[in-house]
């Protein structure tokens, strides 16, 4: 129907902004996909050393996952559902960027807001503590994008909790090469250069 088809394309037009990528730009730090990581995300503009810069990359990263799905919402459950999860893939695949965009976490917890705030701050909680432990930003995400879908099925919330079921396979198809670092003990903590 129309609705989720418009919904796709105005979701996806918004998850392939890549704020990561224009901030840096713009702050004169040069191309962020050329430092630590490669990514384009919040967790790799933090390695440029620019706090504020990161802080901004994950709300506008989050915000248009938000934005996507809250006006999509309005005009039914499987549009909102829709506009979330092309914004989420316009982040991954953005077609600016030859298709090489980010690994989701920002996006995946703005498109958590708009659908079913209350878990978001289960995810936010896990994320937090995962991080505080161990430093890690990769492992918090892939622990809090573990737990998501599960709280979400028990909440009553059965297709968001397929929406996000989905999404955490691909986070976790995108962090890979973080899983196969943090096996072998050379992942870069938070706020490292690396
Ligand atoms: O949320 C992104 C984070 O999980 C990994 O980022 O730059 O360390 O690969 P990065």
């Amino acid at each position: 129907p129309l609705p989720t088809l418009l919904s796709l394309a105005f979701g996806y037009l918004l998850g392939s902004i890549p704020f990561g990528l224009i901030l840096t730009r713009m702050a004169g730090l040069g191309d962020v996909r050329k430092i630590g990581s490669g990514n384009i995300g919040a967790t790799n503009v933090l390695r440029t050393g620019n706090k504020k810069l990161a802080a901004a990359t994950l709300l506008l990263d989050a915000l248009k996952g938000t934005a996507a799905t809250a006006i999509a919402s309005r005009f039914g459950l499987e549009a909102g559902l829709a506009a979330g999860f092309a914004a989420f893939i316009g982040h991954l695949f953005p077609v600016w960027l030859g298709f090489r965009g980010g690994k989701g976490v920002a996006t995946y917890l703005g498109v958590l807001l708009g659908l079913a705030p209350i878990v978001l701050a289960v995810f936010a909680a896990i994320w937090l503590i995962v991080a505080y432990f161990s430093r890690y930003s990769s492992l918090s995400a892939l622990v809090a994008t573990a737990a998501t879908p599960v709280v979400l099925w028990f909440s009553g919330n059965e297709k968001v909790a397929a929406l996000f079921a989905v999404l955490t396979a691909i986070t976790w198809w995108k962090h890979r090469a973080n899983i196969g670092r943090l096996m072998s003990g050379t992942e870069s903590k938070i706020g490292d250069k690396g």
